[in-house]
């Protein structure tokens, strides 16, 4: 069964990323605050950032964006590979609770145990994607997907407006 996040603990930074959407000059800005705010804040979201498909690539690819956490030696990321090309290819949100039993998975950190990719969507189309890893088992339970899944759309709308 998923851990939770304390639900009063979600809404705060819920708010806290509206601020910080406020306050920003730009997509890329935005982005930068809201790795910062989900790693801060959300003690079992570990390692934090985005990856955007690449502009003209053929075949299309994801590429590291702004992050927060170790360094990943996976900077680019075909659509048919990870669980980060299966959240790109399909447009969906992908929650994996025991990264070991999932053959897509492509190991960043011994220590990641769960991971979620929520895509970025401009006009009905994946731009992008916010890919968090935790250090700990099921980390992401309903109310994480939708703090995740808002962040998310926080971008999409940024980058639409651009
Ligand atoms: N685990 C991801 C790769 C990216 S790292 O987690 C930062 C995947 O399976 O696509």
């Amino acid at each position: 069964m998923a851990t939770t996040s304390s639900p009063r603990k979600v809404d705060e930074v819920r708010q806290e990323a509206n601020r910080l959407n406020s306050a920003a000059r730009s997509a890329n800005q935005l982005m930068e605050a809201l790795t910062v705010l989900l790693n801060a804040k959300m003690l079992k979201y570990n390692w934090v950032g985005f990856y955007m498909m690449e502009a003209g690539a053929d075949p299309p690819m994801l590429v590291l964006g702004k992050y927060q956490g170790a360094m990943t030696p996976h900077t680019r990321i075909p659509l048919n590979q990870g669980i980060c090309g299966a959240a790109a290819s399909s447009g969906k949100t992908v929650v994996v609770d025991d990264v070991k039993k999932d053959p897509r998975y492509l190991a960043c950190s011994l220590e990641t145990k769960s991971e979620i990719v929520v895509p970025v969507f401009v006009r009905g189309k994946v731009v992008g994607e916010l890919d968090i890893d935790s250090h700990f088992a099921a980390a992401f339970a309903d109310e994480d997907r939708e703090l995740v899944e808002y962040c998310a759309q926080l971008v999409g709308k940024r980058l639409e407006g651009a």
